[in-house]
């Protein structure tokens, strides 16, 4: 039962021969599609939040996550170069391990992608708000932070996620144009970051550089060094929207790992510098509460020591909402922190759209495999997009980014893209004892040591994120699973007998058959 209904791989290549759209991507656009997706709120926002579980050990975070995200990046490489097809993770799980761990990963994904949109609109409302105040405009707390905070709600959050939401609706789609100039705005922000703040690092704000420990020194999970690697992991979301784009690239076998590769490495070692600079030119240590104990990031308790910090004049990293920029101003540079302010508001919004399009994707192949109604992947005749399926996602998005804490939110999203990754690392095993014939165009090396490490890396930072965090992956697991036996498993195309062979648009949603007249 669970490994059953497998998708022949051959009828998903199939699919990908016969559709028309064009293979116009090479490695170079794949790359900065790859960092257009990458770079956001995480580096731009979490990075206090990763200060406050781990202090100036978060480096060690950055390069845990990294390392977990390579190892990943190389079993997704082998089965994106095999499987160039929309629909990545899910996909591949679908030829390998049959329908029900498919729908699974599936499912896990609309957590990656739906939260992550929401976390990046609260990421992208702190900057739009320290920018604004940067200009003499001050919006009331209640209105610019969640219940969390002390607030009612985030509304700037919320009107950027429906204003993403409705360009989505009328047929916006980034042009790979306006990617490159997006990602040359925030690689130009990243680097000014560094060259300010590398020449003014002071050794002693590396002092103590583990203020937490490993594991949060006994505080639960979530704190400490692996904990800070867990959320921080967030920044490195998104090489996977390189495998989605196969379909539309030149050659995928050789561009798709390197774009794969090559955009994680590249953000790999602009993540670090920047960490080591926001660290030792501000210094990064935790702001404990009243008795010296940690506060985790998103409580109201660290919300609550931060206001009193304040009122004394004082604002560490941990308690900025939009960390480069507060660096940068406390440093000297008030009008440049203001240039990465303004930096973070243009680009930002261009990841949540990435993420929003993703989980329609999703939502497209699943429905094309039967496993979703049809009804929610309609197309809008004039727009010709899934304005329906569109408009529930970026709702629910908003209402998250409204409420719900940012690294909350990346944490959520986290848990949900850990188990893809996971899922995606066994397939590779999986298919090459299964398939040892079989063509691979990229072959992920020593496959025996790299697949297993990305498995217990997955594993491992699964493990360590806050426990509410944890919680959310078996609790939407679990309604997944009711729906799949309810609903998808009944309508499902592969169950039923019919291999789908789209001719045109692979992202189309299956067509009703027509009535047969004799
Ligand atoms: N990696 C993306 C970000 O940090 C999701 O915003």
């Amino acid at each position: 039962m669970i490994f059953d209904r497998v998708k022949p791989l051959d009828a998903i290549l199939a699919t990908a021969e016969k559709k028309g759209l064009q293979r116009t991507l090479g490695a170079f656009q794949l790359t900065m599609l790859g960092i257009g997706a990458i770079i956001g709120t995480g580096i731009f926002v979490l990075t206090s939040e990763a200060a406050q579980k781990a202090g100036p050990g978060m480096m060690i975070s950055f390069l845990i996550a990294a390392a977990v995200c390579a190892v990943a990046a190389l079993c997704y490489a082998e089965l994106a170069s095999m499987v160039p097809v929309s629909g990545s993770a899910y996909t591949y799980t679908y030829a390998v391990m049959g329908e029900l761990l498919a729908w699974m990963v599936g499912w896990a994904l609309i957590l990656e992608y739906a939260v992550a949109a929401s976390a990046v609109s609260v990421g992208w409302s702190g900057y739009f708000v320290g920018l604004l105040a940067s200009w003499g405009i001050v919006l009331p707390d209640a209105l610019v932070m969640g219940p969390y905070a002390g607030g009612i709600m985030n509304l700037p959050a919320l009107l950027i996620a429906l204003l993403i939401t409705c360009l989505l609706m009328i047929g916006t789609t980034e042009s790979a144009r306006v990617n490159a100039v997006l990602v040359a705005i925030k690689v130009t922000a990243l680097t000014v970051f560094i060259v300010l703040t590398l020449p003014v690092i002071k050794g002693a704000n590396f002092e103590p550089f583990t203020p937490n420990g490993w594991f949060g020194a006994g505080h639960g999970a979530g704190l400490g060094i692996v904990g800070a690697a867990a959320s921080i992991f967030f920044a490195y979301v998104g090489f996977d929207a390189v495998s989605t784009a196969a379909e539309e690239t030149k050659n995928p076998q050789k561009n798709v790992p390197i774009g794969l590769i090559g955009s994680l490495g590249i953000c790999t070692i602009f993540y670090l510098l920047v960490a080591a600079g926001a660290i030792g030119a501000m210094g990064s240590q935790p702001v404990n509460g009243p008795a010296g104990e940690i506060l985790a990031p998103g409580t109201p308790a660290l919300a609550a020591q931060c206001q009193s910090l304040l009122a004394m004049g004082q604002e560490p990293l941990v308690c900025s909402r939009e960390a480069l920029a507060h660096v940068l101003r406390e440093i000297g540079h008030e009008r440049l922190g203001d240039m990465i302010g303004i930096a973070a508001f243009l680009a930002l919004p261009s990841v949540i759209l990435i993420m929003l399009f993703g989980q329609t994707r999703i939502f497209f192949v699943m429905a094309r495999d039967g496993l979703l109604p049809e009804f929610l992947s309609k197309i809008h005749p004039k727009w010709k997009t899934p304005h329906i399926v569109t408009m529930i996602t970026g709702s629910v998005v908003a209402v998250f980014a409204a409420f719900l804490p940012v690294g909350q939110l990346a944490d959520i999203s986290n848990s949900g893209t850990l188990f893809a990754f996971f899922m995606v690392a066994i397939a590779v095993l999986i298919l090459r004892r299964k398939q040892p014939e079989r063509h691979r165009p990229f072959r992920t090396p020593m496959v025996w040591i790299v697949a297993p490490l990305a498995i217990f890396g997955t594993l491992g930072l699964y493990l360590n994120l806050p426990t509410e965090a944890k919680l959310v992956l078996p609790v939407w697991g679990s309604i997944g699973l009711v729906v799949y036996f309810l609903y998808s498993r009944g309508k499902s195309h592969v169950g039923r007998g019919i291999i789908d062979v789209h001719e045109d648009d692979p992202d189309a949603p299956p067509q009703p058959v027509p009535p047969i007249r004799d």
